[in-house]
């Protein structure tokens, strides 16, 4: 159970505490951020509200154990992880049940996305040990007037102190494939978790506890964003910004100081679906993409740009998929939960009504309880209406129709977002050359956008973010180049 069990020492009360210098603490400030159970809308969990000494403090200890922790050999570091990924597994339930209640997570998908983190950690560890080992040398004669006698040796070292936010949709999992590179790199680690989604990260952080890494090495500040929010991003001691979330990536990003910084900032990942598509294929990827987690994914598919002579065959597939996605709480496993907040559902909410207002075609009803919203297609979406632009972070999806393929591209190239896009058609030429002309990160060609399996590059270009992400480009991210030049007496060859 959440707080009980082997988890019992990071409640004081109802209050969780927060993590610092290898122990759960209470923050002087005596205050309390308060999280609000998306389904009832009733408070759940208390979190400390940190003050800004207190994270001094935590940077102050995460720059002495990270001086320690970068000479601590690389099998120590991938062993710890290790242990850190078998203890998370371990309380698998435990964690799922807070993020259940915290951001209304359907109950199997809660267990998976820990699994998932408990697999990414292990992952990491082996390939920080393969691609941190690996150094290069480069001889001194390609250029005019050098010769032989320079010897440049480089390898990966570590940045000094990530600060990592992850957003409340993955709370777990995006926390741990930021602190997993972060640590078999050499990193200390700062977690500043989404106040929908802390609790679920603290448990995910009570592991690396377990798991007895050095004091100070990780650490877990919760707190109001107007009190530690800048305080963090713009702390002097960051030395890398690891980021997930919306537009604040944003402002972060203009804010922070000349730090590597890895930003992934939400998408509109279109679905392009041609005349000689496999419409049941498209179909059920489309509802997959667009509906698992009631459409709280920054890869969900986000707008559905379809051929007009497939399109009402396309459309009657989707509805009846639809049809069939239970609504109702994350406990009972629905398909479809409440989405994470009254402002996300009121904001979801205006889009439809603009949409409404506009002339979209409505499959489905509209029907709403307080944050849980039925699943729609808007169908005959066009250019002028919001829903074609905005992303909307709910169970709702517009049909665009288009005539050409250049269309389809332009619309998806349009938008200020670009992290994936999808294409479906049995013609792989013409697959691979729309996928040319997308300008996104990542398109998937006959699936939905997915950023897993979490060893592939992961990026979004404009408004999507900045940096690549999946394990190997995390890892090389949280690193830097370090040269050693070896000269050797006098030149050793003459012409002549
Ligand atoms: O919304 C965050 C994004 O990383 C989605 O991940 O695994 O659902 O494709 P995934």
């Amino acid at each position: 159970m959440a707080g009980k069990g082997v988890f019992k020492d990071m409640i004081d009360g109802e209050v969780y505490k927060y993590y610092a210098d290898g122990e759960w603490k209470r923050s002087a400030s005596g205050g309390t951020v308060s999280i609000l159970n998306p389904s009832t809308r009733k408070p759940q969990y208390k979190v400390q509200a940190c003050t800004q000494d207190e994270v001094n403090k935590i940077f102050d200890s995460a720059k002495a154990a990270q001086k320690l922790w970068a000479k601590t050999p690389l099998w120590k570091r991938a062993e710890a992880l290790h242990r850190a990924a078998a203890i998370l597994k371990e309380n698998k339930v435990a964690i799922a049940e807070a993020l259940v209640k915290e951001v209304a997570k359907p109950q199997k998908d809660a267990v998976t996305e820990v699994v998932r983190s408990g697999d990414l950690i292990s992952y990491t560890a082996e390939e920080g040990i393969r691609i941190l080992s690996e150094g290069k040398f480069l001889v001194s004669d390609s250029f005019p007037g050098n010769d032989r006698n320079k010897l440049c040796m480089s390898s990966k070292i570590p940045l000094g102190v990530v600060l990592a936010i992850p957003p409340f949709n993955y709370p777990v999992n995006l926390a741990v494939s930021k602190i997993g590179p972060a640590l078999i790199a050499g990193n200390a680690l700062v977690l500043k978790p989404p106040t929908q989604g802390a609790v679920s990260c603290l448990h995910m952080v009570h592991c690396f506890h377990l798991a007895g890494f050095p004091k100070g090495l990780i650490s877990a500040v919760t707190g109001k964003g107007s009190e530690i929010g800048d305080f963090l991003t713009m702390h002097p001691m960051v030395n890398c910004i690891s980021f997930t979330g919306g537009d604040t990536g944003i402002a972060i990003a203009r804010k922070a100081s000349m730090i590597p910084l890895q930003m992934e900032l939400g998408g509109k990942d279109a679905c392009i679906v041609l005349e000689d598509a496999d419409l049941d294929l498209a179909a059920s990827n489309i509802v997959k993409g667009g509906y698992s987690y009631s459409g709280q994914r920054c890869t969900a598919v986000k707008v559905v740009l379809a051929f007009e002579s497939i399109a009402d065959m396309l459309v009657a597939k989707v509805n009846a998929k639809i049809a069939k996605l239970t609504v109702g709480p994350p406990e009972e496993d629905s398909d479809i939960t409440p989405v994470v907040s009254e402002s996300s559902a009121n904001f979801i909410e205006g889009l439809v009504k603009d949409a409404r207002e506009k002339g979209a075609k409505f499959h489905q009803e509209w029907k709403r309880d307080g944050n849980l919203i039925w699943p729609v297609l808007i169908d005959h979406v066009r250019p002028d209406m919001r829903i074609a632009w905005e992303e909307p972070f709910g169970p709702v999806l517009p049909v665009i129709r288009i005539k050409t393929v250049e269309e389809g591209i332009h619309h998806c190239n349009a938008n200020n977002f670009g992290l994936q896009g999808c294409v479906f058609t049995k013609d792989i030429n013409k697959a691979i050359m729309i996928a040319d002309a997308m300008e996104t990160g990542t398109v998937q060609i006959n699936s939905a956008p997915a950023r897993g399996p979490d060893h592939f590059p992961f990026q979004g270009i404009r408004d999507s973010g900045i940096g690549s992400q999946g394990i190997t480009n995390s890892i090389n991210m949280m690193t830097k180049i370090k040269s050693t030049v070896i000269n050797l007496p006098g030149a050793s060859y003459q012409m002549g």
